[in-house]
């Protein structure tokens, strides 16, 4: 069964056709994330015209790289929430008139289990057999969350972030570096040449529960480089500094966000943990938590890095195991 999905919940305009819920045909996506990069952050405006500049164009190459016609398509996927309103209009709205014409089914669903469902494709790094329960974490520029899954249908939230998400603090830690937007594969890139610190910034572990909060170590380095400023007036912080400072970073914020995770699944005594979102891509999280999670007797599953960041794949995917 072949299932045409369609993404728009941020800056990226994504189509893709996937047969079986598992196998990618094609993997279509075009950003506007260069209109965003001089504000440090994406317009929503901008991003909701793009979609409609893009999204037909976007589907009618992802239905040719999968050589696939609109009759060979069983349903039509979109993301229905959460994301930027505008953003989410426009591939609801397309989807919705798609269906409508064609006689279709459209299955709508959920951006952040989508995140997860992206670990299941067939390209991903080793794709695993879907086997519940497990605990999923999503790590992305919006969300930060636990949930424990019985099935794709019945899942519970075991905790979330009480501010910033992972991915934002990422950003916002390499605007105060004045590194380019988006921040976080730069400061995945920066750190990789600092291994070893004595600088420590605190994350907040919020003890007893399995929420998150990483505005108080985005604070902390905020802090640190004025300090550092009126030390040193005029001066521009050296490279080999903000490569620390990244890795600092790193390592205090990947520590709580893994410690977690396995937290949630001694908990719940599930043997596989599934990552996904943008944040899941980082070297350092993908290094380390492969040998702590098999000591723990655990499985991590990563979706493949180019599926970690937004795409239609996921979307067309999980509504595969979604449709009534
Ligand atoms: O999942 P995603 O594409 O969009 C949302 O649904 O939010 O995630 C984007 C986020 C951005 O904050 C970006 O900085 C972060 O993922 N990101 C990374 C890496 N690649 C992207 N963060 C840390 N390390 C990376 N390699
Ligand atoms: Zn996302």
């Amino acid at each position: 069964m072949r299932i045409l999905g369609i993404e728009t919940s941020c800056d990226e305009t994504a189509a893709a056709v996937v047969e079986d819920g598992r196998r990618v045909l094609s993997n279509i996506i075009s950003s506007t994330l260069n209109f965003h990069k001089p504000y440090g952050g994406v317009i929503p405006e901008i991003a909701a015209r793009g979609h409609l500049e893009s999204i037909d164009f976007v589907i009618q190459e992802a239905l040719k790289k999968a050589k696939t016609k609109f009759k060979d398509i069983e349903c039509i996927a979109v993301t229905e929430q959460p994301g930027l309103p505008g953003a989410l209009l426009v591939g609801r709205s397309f989807a919705k008139a798609l269906a409508f014409a064609l006689d279709k089914r459209l299955i709508e669903v959920d951006h952040i289990i989508a995140h997860l469902y992206a670990a299941f494709l067939e390209d991903a790094v080793k794709t695993p057999a879907i086997r519940f329960p497990f605990v999923g974490l999503v790590i992305s520029g919006g969300h930060t969350s636990l949930f424990f899954f019985r099935d794709f249908k019945e899942f519970k939230v075991l905790g979330q972030t009480r501010d910033d998400a992972l991915g934002e603090a990422f950003d916002k830690v390499a605007k105060i570096l004045e590194l380019p937007y988006p921040g976080g594969p730069e400061i995945d890139r920066l750190a990789r040449e600092f291994h070893h610190t004595k600088l420590r910034f605190n994350c907040a572990r919020l003890a007893g529960t399995f929420d998150f909060s990483f505005s108080g170590i985005k604070t902390a380095i905020l802090y640190f480089v004025r300090d550092w400023q009126k030390k040193n007036p005029g001066k521009r912080i050296p490279l080999k500094l903000k490569a620390e400072i990244a890795r600092a970073f790193e390592n205090s914020s990947m520590d709580v966000v893994i410690q977690k995770a396995l937290a949630a699944c001694r908990e719940k005594g599930v043997k596989d943990l599934i990552i996904g979102g943008g944040v899941a891509a980082n070297s350092l999280l993908r290094s380390i938590l492969p040998q702590l999670a098999y000591d723990n007797r655990l499985s991590v599953h990563f979706a493949s890095k180019h599926l970690c960041m937004d795409n239609a794949a996921m979307v067309a995917g999980l509504a595969y195991q979604m449709r009534p």
